[in-house]
């Protein structure tokens, strides 16, 4: 029988180093892992994981399976299956890299395409599962999106640096190099066409813990705004 999402307990944690946002890794009773991001970890991080992952649902882009788990505190906390596969960190081959991210590039581009959408700066190969499986390309961390803040009109911080500037360009140079078109058309009109009644029901089903001082109604009027503007 499949878990109701409403059922889902960390029950453990796992002993890691901690990164920028994902402070937690954890189990359910299942012994299933998942990277947890919880309201103490930055206020925003789990509603924009919850609406990145899952405008990527509606856009047919793939991510770890996600839902909405509980914590020892019984606070909700968004959950991103653990999923095994390459995971590039800057110290590591950027060779390697290349040879993962170039069979890859529309894929990587339709995922930058939705950064753009909902203002996600950091896009690089350390944002990205590389598999052998189907799906071969999986996308992770919309954490830092500002729509949110955007939406609200609280204060951008313009300090952090944009991290798909260089994804971006290699794209670009790797395309022209092998005379393949890379277009973002196709993905921008599925953007276009993403219903308000979607992106109402994306946001009430976040728990409200997660909403902090912004009203539903003005990220979604910022994002149908923005959609008209594509
Ligand atoms: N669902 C997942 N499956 C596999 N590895 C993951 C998953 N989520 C996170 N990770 C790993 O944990 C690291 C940190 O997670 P991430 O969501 O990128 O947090 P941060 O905001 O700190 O960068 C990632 O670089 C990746 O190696
Ligand atoms: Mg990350």
């Amino acid at each position: 029988m499949q878990q109701s999402i409403f059922d889902l307990r960390i029950e453990d944690y796992e002993p890691t180093q901690p990164t920028a946002h994902l402070k937690k890794v954890g189990y359910d009773n299942a012994g299933n892992q998942y990277a947890v991001k919880r309201v103490e970890d930055g206020n925003w991080i789990p509603l924009t994981e919850w609406v990145g992952y899952s405008l990527c649902r509606i856009l047919g882009i793939a991510t770890p399976d996600f839902t909405i788990g509980h914590d020892e505190n019984n606070q909700p906390v968004f959950c991103s299956k653990w999923e095994n596969g390459k995971v590039f960190t800057r110290d590591e081959d950027q060779m390697d890299a290349l040879a993962e991210i170039k069979p890859r590039l529309q894929a990587i581009a339709n995922i930058i395409a939705l950064d753009e959408f909902i203002e996600n700066p950091d896009r690089h190969a350390g944002n990205l599962i590389f598999r052998d499986n189907t799906p071969n390309l999986l996308a992770f961390d919309f954490a830092l999106s500002q729509f949110t803040k955007s939406a609200c009109n609280a204060k951008i911080d313009q300090s952090k640096t944009d991290q798909t500037q260089a994804l971006k360009t290699l794209i670009a140079w790797l395309s022209r190099s092998s005379r393949m078109r890379i277009d973002a058309t196709e993905i921008t009109n599925k953007i276009k066409k993403i219903q308000t009644s979607d992106l109402n029901k994306i946001l009430t089903s976040a728990p409200f813990y997660w909403m902090q001082q912004a009203g539903l109604d003005c990220i979604i009027a910022y994002l149908s705004d923005k959609q008209k503007r594509l």
